[in-house]
C-alpha cells in the first residue's frame, strides 16, 4: 500500500499545468539535522519533495521545466558512493533517479553550480518557496546573478519569483484515493494505539507509560515515527495544550488526555482521547466529557460540500457554551456570551485543521477573503476542548483541573464526510466498558 509512480507522474503534471509557460520550479530536499555530536534525528523527507517524487534522501533538489525539449523532470542527487553505503545505506544516484523516480534527466549534486543556472536562462519566471532555507535562498539568488553577470553576452535572467507553495498546496490539500487510503490506514494504526493505551492504563502508572504503550503500537505497525509529540497529560496536565513533559504518575480519580498520532508513509493521523484513570467517569468529569462529545458531533455533522471551514468551529462554540451554562460555569444569555467569546477561558484553541502529510497540513483556510468551502478530498481534525484550569476561581472547585479533548480525523465525501479514526471508542459507556475489559485482561494474566 502506497503512492504509485504514476499518481507522482500525475502529481507533476498538475504542478506543471499550473505553471506559467516558460517557467521552472525547484524544490529542495530536507536536510540531515545532528541531535548530538555525530548521531543524526532520523532523516524526514521535506513533505513537497517526497509528494512530487517519493524520493526520500537528503541532498535532492527536484526541477520542473514544462516544455523542456530534453526532459520536464529533472533531480540533482547525491552520486552512488560504495564506501559511504557500506556505512549510511543505500543512495540512488543519478542513474537511480531516473529509473526508479522517474526523472528524465538526473545529475549529481555535487555539479548543481554548474548546471542549473543553464537551465533557469531563458525562463521568464522561476517557482520557488523563498524564505524556508536562507542557505537554499543564497544558493538560488548566487545562481540567478551568474546569469544576470552574463547578460551582456546575450544571457536572459528570469523576470519573475512566484511562490511555489500557493500552487503546490493547494494541489496537496486534495486527497486522491489513495492518500486517503493511506490516512486511513494511519487512522487505524493510532485508533489501536489509543485502545492499547485504554486498556492498560490503572492509577499508578507514569504518563511515559501510556505513551510507550502509544508509539509501541505505531512502530510494531510499520509507522516508525509519531506525526507529532504524544501528549499523554494526567489531571491538571491535560488543561496544557501542547504538554509533553510526560513524566507524571497517574491519580485514581483524575482523567487523562491523550493526543496521539503515527506517520504512516508519510500520512499523519491525529487523535485525542480523554478518559478517567481509573476506569470510571466521575459525574462531573462525565457531565463535562458528554459536552465535549456533543460539541464534536455538532461540527462533524457541519463538515459536508457546500459548508466553509468555520461552519463546524461555530457549532462546537455553540455547543460548548451552551454546555458551559447548563452547568452552571458560564452565566448569561447563550448568544451573547459566543458574541463576547465568554467561552475562550475554557476553549481556547480552534476546532480543526487541515490533515496529511504534515499534521498541521498546508492549504489556505480562506480564499479571497472568505473561508474556504469544503470539497470532496479534504482531510481535517474535529478537536474540540474544554479546559477549567485548576487556578479558576469563578467556578466551583469541583471543576478544576478537568482538562477534555476528544478529536477524530475526517474526510470530506460527495455528501458529506467519513470518520478515518472511528476504531477507538468515545462514548463514556464504550470507554468504561473497555477500560473494564482491560482490568480484567489484567487481572487473568496476573
Ligand atoms: N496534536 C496537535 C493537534 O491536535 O493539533
Ligand atoms: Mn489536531
Ligand atoms: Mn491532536
Amino acid at each position: 500500500m502506497s503512492i504509485s509512480k504514476t499518481e507522482y507522474a500525475r502529481r507533476r503534471k498538475a504542478l506543471m499545468e499550473l505553471m506559467e509557460p516558460n517557467s521552472i520550479a525547484i524544490v529542495p530536499s530536507a536536510k540531515e539535522k545532528i541531535r548530538s555530536r555525530d548521531t543524526h534525528y532520523t532523516f524526514r523527507q521535506d513533505s513537497d519533495v517526497h509528494y512530487l517524487s517519493g524520493f526520500d534522501e537528503p541532498d535532492v533538489v527536484l526541477v520542473l521545466i514544462p516544455g523542456r525539449e530534453h526532459g520536464e523532470f529533472v533531480i540533482f542527487c547525491r552520486e552512488r558512493d560504495k564506501a559511504k553505503e557500506i556505512w549510511d545505506g543505500y543512495r540512488a544516484g543519478p542513474e537511480g533517479a531516473c529509473k526508479i523516480y522517474g526523472a528524465d534527466d538526473a545529475f549529481p549534486i555535487d555539479d548543481i553550480d554548474e548546471i542549473l543556472p543553464g537551465l533557469i536562462e531563458g525562463r521568464e519566471r522561476v517557482y520557488y518557496a523563498l524564505g524556508r532555507d536562507p542557505e537554499f535562498d543564497a544558493q538560488v539568488m548566487g545562481w540567478i546573478n551568474r546569469i544576470r553577470a552574463k547578460v551582456r553576452s546575450g544571457a536572459i535572467p528570469p523576470g519573475e519569483f512566484l511562490d511555489l507553495n500557493h500552487f503546490l498546496h493547494d494541489l496537496r490539500l486534495f486527497k486522491s484515493t489513495a492518500e486517503v487510503r493511506l490516512m486511513a490506514r494511519a487512522g487505524e494504526i493510532a485508533a489501536q494505539a489509543h485502545i492499547r493505551a485504554m486498556q492498560y492504563c490503572k492509577p499508578g502508572v507514569y504518563e511515559y507509560q501510556l505513551e510507550a504503550e502509544i508509539l509501541h503500537e505505531f512502530a510494531i505497525n510499520g509507522a516508525r515515527n509519531a506525526a507529532y509529540n504524544t501528549i499523554v497529560g494526567g489531571g491538571a496536565n491535560g488543561c496544557i495544550l501542547h504538554y509533553i513533559d510526560n513524566n507524571q504518575v497517574l491519580r485514581d480519580g483524575d482523567l487523562v488526555l491523550i493526543d496521539a498520532g503515527c506517520e504512516y508513509e508519510y500520512y499523519a493521523s491525529d487523535i485525542t482521547r480523554t478518559f478517567p484513570v481509573n476506569g470510571v467517569f466521575s459525574r462531573e468529569q462525565k457531565a463535562l466529557y458528554e459536552v465535549v462529545l456533543e460539541a464534536q458531533a455538532a461540527a462533524i455533522a457541519k463538515v459536508k460540500p457546500g459548508n466553509h471551514w468555520n461552519e463546524p468551529h461555530d457549532a462546537a462554540v455553540r455547543v460548548l457554551t451552551e454546555g458551559l451554562v447548563r452547568h452552571g460555569l458560564l452565566n448569561g444569555n447563550v448568544d451573547e456570551l459566543i458574541e463576547k467569546e465568554a467561552y475562550r477561558e475554557f476553549y481556547m484553541h480552534r476546532t480543526g485543521h487541515w490533515l496529511g502529510m504534515d499534521v498541521h497540513d498546508v492549504g489556505d483556510y480562506k480564499v479571497h477573503g472568505q473561508w474556504r468551502v469544503f470539497e470532496p478530498g479534504m482531510v481535517l481534525t474535529v478537536e474540540p476542548g474544554l479546559y477549567v484550569s485548576p487556578d479558576n476561581t469563578q467556578v466551583a472547585k469541583k471543576w478544576c483541573g478537568i482538562g477534555i479533548r476528544i478529536e477524530d480525523d475526517v474526510v470530506v465525501t460527495k455528501d458529506g464526510c467519513e470518520i478515518l479514526t472511528s476504531g477507538v471508542p468515545k462514548t463514556v459507556e464504550e470507554i468504561e466498558a473497555l477500560m473494564a475489559a482491560g482490568r480484567s485482561k489484567r487481572a487473568q494474566s496476573a
